[in-house]
């Protein structure tokens, strides 16, 4: 069980993070106004900021503290947000319901939320690339990290293969190499990208191995709860439709190696986050914190 004082974590960064977005995010009121409204939509109202949190864990892990990593913690939430949106469509997985509410283009529709998660792609690198807290060396490796992250070898990667392998038996190793584009890409850039803003583009020590093992651990562990809560989870805690993995045959963890394998799975990869982080004193108890977090959350 994680440790009631992650909860206020995670509250703390949701909310920093919350303020940000909605403050910078374009008003519905600027032309277009309905792509506008459609983007405020997708970002905003709901959402467990677990990337942002992660990226203000980091950074307080290499002794920052977590505002230090905001604009980070805001750019890779866009990319999330993008990311969903584009999951929900029909050609897609073909989803009406996101954290609780319907998904962005039944709301809309299909064009505009093309639009607005394209779009939403775009402004995570305009503020990545602008920002004035941070230097001209830190805004490039930040783009460079997030734009890998996210393109063919990182996130829109790993969707390509899960799209290709509906209803395929993948191997062991082709499941975990698409669940670490499609979801692990952007939770170990939000890893980097939060060191990145304390440390800048500045040179790494041995820490950051480390907690490069742990980004991978905790990236990876996130969608195999993630798979699980699809076939354990309620509607109405998960805010999606449960149940949508395994009316689509998608190839999920629980789907291949059962459910009692994907939780033992997940056990040996919360104590690979652990040991990643041993030579860290409190100021990694955040990261310990959410690795608990991603593997017993219940929705
Ligand atoms: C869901 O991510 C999509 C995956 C990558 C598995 P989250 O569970 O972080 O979704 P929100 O942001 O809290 O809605
Ligand atoms: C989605 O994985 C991963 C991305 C959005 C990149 P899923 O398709 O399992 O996510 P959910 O379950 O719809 O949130
Ligand atoms: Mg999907
Ligand atoms: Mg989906
Ligand atoms: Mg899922």
């Amino acid at each position: 069980m994680h440790h009631a004082s992650t909860g206020d974590f995670l509250a703390t960064c949701a909310s920093l993070t919350d303020d940000a977005l909605a403050r910078r995010l374009p008003d519905e009121t600027i032309e277009p106004r309905r792509l506008h409204g459609a983007m405020r939509y997708s970002v905003l109202g709901g959402g467990k900021r677990i990337r942002p949190a992660l990226a203000m864990a980091a950074a307080t892990a290499v002794g920052g503290q977590p505002a230090q990593a905001l604009v980070a913690a805001c750019a890779v939430e866009l990319i999330h947000a993008y990311s969903l949106i584009h999951d929900d469509l029909p050609a897609m997985d073909d989803d009406e319901l996101r954290r609780g509410r319907p998904t962005t283009h039944i709301q809309y529709d299909e064009a505009t939320a093309i639009l607005a998660g394209d779009a939403l792609q775009a402004l995570a690198f305009e503020w990545l690339s602008t920002d004035p807290s941070l230097t001209a060396e830190a805004r490039l490796a930040m783009v460079q990290r997030l734009a890998s992250a996210s393109g063919s070898t990182g996130m829109v990667g790993g969707q390509a293969i899960d799209l290709g392998a509906v209803g395929q038996r993948l191997s062991l190793d082709d499941l975990e190499q698409m669940h670490r584009r499609k979801t692990g890409a952007l939770i170990e850039a939000s890893v980097q990208l939060g060191v990145l803003s304390v440390e800048g583009a500045s040179a790494g020590n041995s820490h950051h191995e480390h907690l490069a093992h742990y980004a991978r651990a905790i990236g990876l562990a996130f969608q195999v709860q993630d798979d699980l809560l699809d076939i354990e989870g309620d509607t109405s805690v998960i805010g999606k439709p449960q149940g949508s993995d395994q009316a689509r045959s998608k190839p999920t963890y629980p789907a291949l190696m059962g459910v009692d394998g994907a939780r033992d799975y997940l056990a040996t990869l919360l104590q690979q986050c652990r040991q990643s982080l041993a030579d860290f004193g409190p100021e990694a108890d955040a990261l310990r914190g959410m690795a608990e977090f991603v593997v017993s959350r219940r929705y």
